[in-house]
């Protein structure tokens, strides 16, 4: 590229209004909030770096799409154009729309999974962890070693440990129904797979005959990393590099909310005819009829256009420099970041940042609580308030305490990573000073969501 300045790649049509508090404002607010950002006021935040799913600008093509929704209850148009889209980039036979990924997860487990049965993932998500536990299985991370190292940098540190799985393979068989493999790995810092790893994991359970699916949500985003790191890929289009991860499959699981650039929906797609069975009836059971899920019509053409829209060439170099921009700059100040740039987020590495509250305080939460108080920045603990909550109630330090800045699709421009940049830096001066938190209250499962917190006293 001749200029180096990220020029966003759409022109703004419609504004939404953001909101400026004083610090006295949100300092109430967190209050308030019992120190969880989730239960803050979407107004009182200013940039909102909660999460990139769901939360993205639909193009005017999208909402021209909604227009020509299909509201009809069976058969609707709307469907069949939403299965060719996504036919068009996975090619599975059997497409299940849901009203969002954990939805397919859910009916996914429910059709796959016993107690006792193993389900290995380079990472599971938070939701897809949930679910497999639901059942009673064992949700098992096998991402590689670099994976766990922040400062390391590694061109598919989303990658599954090949040798780990085929040993999980080995010593577990009849007991293992399912492996999948995350797009980007988003628990580990939103790091892409290489499509030598994920030929790698499909070779092994085509030898074990186990199914092997793809948590697709940031699939897009995968693919223009394969296309701008893994040799041989240069050349090739988004879209064709998608087509072959999916090739390697034998279904997917999707949030639409993010790489579907749609403000909800999801899928659940399969080559299997007697699983497609199974799992449509649950869908019947809990979400609605198979050429409706639980979406509108004008919603499955609103991510018929989106995953079209996501493999888009500009669209993806924008979006993966606006954050590998705001990650040099961290770099250049010495602040902890997981390295290199994920794909959705910036990760920080609220260990190695604040090394001097211990985990058991906390000190993801404790920086989350810090950036929107210094800067009406929403971001979200990626540690062991997420991961330490273990099925019999027991709890287990995570891996790392990251804080994500999640970006919406399409929603910021580099004025506002400039303005994260500047707040994460004066947070930088004050880190020494920021406090730990204990858990006040919380539930048994998904504890980040409405735990409730107090900062621990000096
Ligand atoms: N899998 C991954 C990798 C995800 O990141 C998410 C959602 C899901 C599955 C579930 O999809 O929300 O549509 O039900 N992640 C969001 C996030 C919530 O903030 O990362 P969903």
């Amino acid at each position: 590229m001749k200029f180096k300045t990220i020029v966003e790649p759409f022109r703004i049509k419609v504004v939404e209004p953001t909101r400026q508090t004083t610090d006295a404002e949100r300092a109430a607010a967190i209050r308030a909030a019992h120190y969880n950002v989730f239960q803050l006021d979407a107004e009182d935040v200013l940039i909102d770096l909660l999460t990139d799913s769901g939360t993205g600008a639909m193009s005017v093509y999208q909402w021209a799409g909604m227009m020509r929704g299909d509201e009809s209850y069976a058969g609707g148009r709307s469907f069949h154009a939403f299965v060719r889209s996504v036919q068009e980039i996975t090619a599975f036979r059997h497409v299940i729309p849901t009203h969002q990924g954990r939805a397919a997860e859910h009916i996914l487990s429910g059709a796959l999974l016993k107690p006792g049965s193993i389900v290995p993932n380079n990472t599971h998500f938070d939701t897809t962890r949930a679910n497999v536990e639901h059942r009673g299985a064992v949700a098992l991370n096998l991402p590689v070693a670099e994976a766990r190292e922040p400062q390391t940098v590694h061109p598919f540190k989303g990658n599954m440990d090949v040798a780990a799985l085929e040993r999980v393979l080995a010593e577990n068989a009849g007991n293992v129904p399912l492996v999948m493999t995350t797009v980007t790995n988003n628990a580990q810092g939103g790091q892409p797979v290489s499509m030598e790893n994920i030929r790698r994991t499909s070779a092994l359970c085509r030898a074990h005959g186990v199914p092997f699916f793809i948590d697709a949500c940031r699939f897009a985003e995968n693919a223009w990393f394969i296309k701008t790191r893994e040799p041989g890929y240069a050349d090739r289009t988004p879209l064709a590099i998608a087509q072959e991860m999916f090739s390697l499959a034998d279904g997917c699981t999707m949030s639409a909310k993010k790489d579907g650039m749609a403000n909800i929906g999801g899928f659940l797609a399969m080559n299997d005819d007697a699983l497609a069975v199974t799992c449509r009836n649950s869908l019947i059971l809990a979400e609605g009829f198979p050429t409706y899920g639980g979406l509108a019509g004008y919603d499955l053409e609103a991510i018929a256009v989106g995953l079209g829209e996501a493999l888009d060439p500009d669209y993806l170099r924008y979006r993966i420099r606006s954050v590998e921009y705001l990650a040099e700059k961290m770099v250049a100040a010495g602040i902890p970041v997981v390295r290199p740039a994920g794909g959705h987020a910036l990760f920080l590495d609220a260990r190695g940042w604040l090394p001097h509250i211990p985990q058991s305080q906390y000190p993801g939460v404790a920086l989350c609580i810090a950036l929107y108080v210094e800067g009406g920045i929403r971001g979200c603990e990626i540690g062991s308030v997420m991961f330490g909550q273990q099925p019999d109630g027991s709890e287990r330090p995570a891996d790392m305490e990251l804080v994500r800045l999640a970006f919406p699709r399409r929603v910021y421009a580099q004025s506002h990573m400039d303005y994260v940049a500047e707040v994460l830096l004066h947070v930088n001066t004050i880190a020494k000073d920021i406090r730990g938190v204990r858990i006040v209250e919380q539930p048994r499962v998904l504890r980040h969501f409405t735990a409730k917190f107090e900062p621990v006293p000096r």
